[in-house]
């Protein structure tokens, strides 16, 4: 049976951990050929060398997506490789400590700020002018339920995913007339280690076990659980693939029903 993304040209940026690894490994399972790449070269080289043991073709770079012109370095050698980007996925993302407004920082704003808005900027910045060559394309930028809904103690992370999706929806009005859908995911909390580091910050605040906070944490959504990062994974191989044509500007929430209450 042919391979729903086979030959198609994936770039997936913070790709050493998380959803990131993950998404890595299940576009190349259904046939993609990838552009990877992270601020951590150990992390990176781990999952693009496990990839490449198993015949998959993979351009890796480290970059810091806040850094343009390290960002268009890699996607140039991604074009020069394998000629253009079908798919981008804009996944590189941080967060900050899980703490009041009043208690952050103008250095917590700026690595929001820079990371998770400029580097979701500068990847379709340089995306969006190869895929016009072509006359497709498809970007998914990883936002958040916090891009979507107000979210308390990550008030900057917040800010910075509801600009995500802002700039999603204007980008993918410029494109779509032009073959090039953008779309944002919305994910709630799922099992990575972001969430995990996180789960460790308030549960250890509050003398919980990791499981503890998990607990916690998914007492707030109605199917009251954490999701597996399978679930997100799932949902990104679906908004980007070609067969969902009809799809753009929207921003998706595979939240367990988090943000619908
Ligand atoms: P993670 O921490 O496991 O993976 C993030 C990756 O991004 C890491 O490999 C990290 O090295 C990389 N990264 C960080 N800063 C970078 C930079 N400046 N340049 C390049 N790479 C950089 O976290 P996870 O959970 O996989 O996060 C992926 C995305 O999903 C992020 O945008 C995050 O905000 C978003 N997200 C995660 C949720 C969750 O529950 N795990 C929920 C909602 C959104």
């Amino acid at each position: 049976m042919d391979k729903r993304y086979g030959d198609k040209v994936v770039m997936i940026t913070g790709a050493a951990s998380g959803f990131g690894a993950l998404a890595a490994r299940k576009f190349a399972d259904e046939g993609a050929r990838l552009g990877l790449s992270d601020v951590n070269g150990d992390g990176l080289a781990e999952v693009a060398g496990g990839l490449r043991a198993e015949g998959v073709e993979v351009v890796s770079d480290v970059v810091d997506v806040s850094d343009e012109a390290q960002v268009a370095a890699h996607v140039g050698r991604i074009a020069e490789t394998f000629g253009t980007v079908h798919v981008a996925l804009n996944n590189a993302g941080i967060g900050h400590d899980v703490a009041p407004l009043q208690f952050l920082t103008t250095g917590d704003f700026d690595r929001m700020m820079n990371v998770n808005v400029k580097g979701v900027f500068l990847g379709m910045k340089y995306q969006i002018p190869l895929m016009q060559q072509h006359g497709q394309g498809a970007i998914l930028n990883v936002a958040s339920a916090a891009g979507l809904v107000g979210a308390g103690h990550l008030s900057l992370y917040a800010a910075a995913k509801h600009a995500v999706v802002g700039i999603t929806r204007a980008a993918a009005d410029e494109n779509a007339t032009r073959g090039i859908r953008v779309n944002a995911i919305c994910p709630s909390f799922s099992a990575t280690p972001m969430v995990e580091d996180m789960a460790d910050q308030v549960g250890g605040r509050a003398g919980l076990s990791r499981a503890q906070a998990f607990a916690h944490i998914a007492s707030r959504v109605p199917m009251a659980r954490v999701s597996a990062p399978e679930e997100v994974v799932q949902a990104m191989l679906w908004i980007c693939a070609p067969e969902n044509s009809f799809m753009t500007g929207q921003a998706i929430a595979i939240d367990g029903g988090l943000t619908a209450v």
